[in-house]
């Protein structure tokens, strides 16, 4: 079964807040930057199986067909100041990374391209968003598109070159989207608390994953 069920999701989240999940949206971030705005508290959590304008870096169109990938954000409310900035998108990419690593998959030459793309090989398999806010509520939404399910031809011509899906790049087409966001959602947490605490620790991570 391939659809995502939230339910189970929420129960194990380690972030005790409320996912919001939709069959269809325009974009996960804007959603989640609204949800900031209205005050909703650190550890919100937006997914969506589709996005109709999912957003890139550069303002570039974010590829996200329906019950293909993860497309997620979750919101934080860290004191903004200029040098947590790098690590707010670098824990991100990291935590991906671990929670590719914890679903066993064999991928050969999967690394972070700096400062926040996942690559396997030349192709990029996942990218980061990274938007704040700041003023009286300041908040950041760290933004997180996984490539999981599509095949090439899945792809639009102009971008099958650039890039590539956890089930080209494993070739099997057998990957349960539920446990990578579940292992996700555990490693964002995780690494979360070493950008707070210990960006030593998630500095020199993000820095052997180049
Ligand atoms: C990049 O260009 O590398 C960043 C891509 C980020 C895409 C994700 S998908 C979920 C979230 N919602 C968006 O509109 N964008 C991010």
């Amino acid at each position: 079964m391939n659809a995502i069920n939230v339910e189970l999701l929420q129960q194990h989240s380690p972030w005790h807040e409320k996912i919001h999940f939709f069959e269809s949206i325009d974009s996960t971030n804007t959603h989640a930057l609204q949800l900031g705005e209205d005050e909703a508290a650190e550890g919100t959590v937006v997914i969506a199986e589709e996005q109709k304008k999912g957003r890139g870096q550069f303002q570039r169109p974010w590829f996200s067909p329906a019950g293909t990938g993860i497309w997620m954000s979750l919101l934080l409310r860290p004191t903004i100041v200029p040098e947590i900035i790098p690590a707010l998108s670098h824990f991100a990419v990291v935590a991906i990374y671990d929670a590719i690593l914890k679903m066993g998959m064999e991928l050969n030459d999967l690394k972070i391209k700096e400062p926040n793309d996942l690559l396997i090989g030349k192709k990029k398999v996942a990218g980061v968003l990274v938007e704040t806010r700041i003023g009286s509520s300041s908040f950041a939404v760290v933004g997180i598109g996984l490539n999981v399910l599509q095949q090439e031809t899945d792809f639009p011509p102009e971008l099958r070159e650039k890039v590539t899906s956890l089930a080209v790049a494993s070739g099997t087409k057998n990957i349960n989207r539920q446990k990578i966001v579940s292992a996700l959602l555990q490693k964002l947490h995780e690494r979360y608390q070493q950008v707070l605490h210990d960006p030593v620790k998630l500095d020199l991570a993000w820095r052997s994953k180049l």
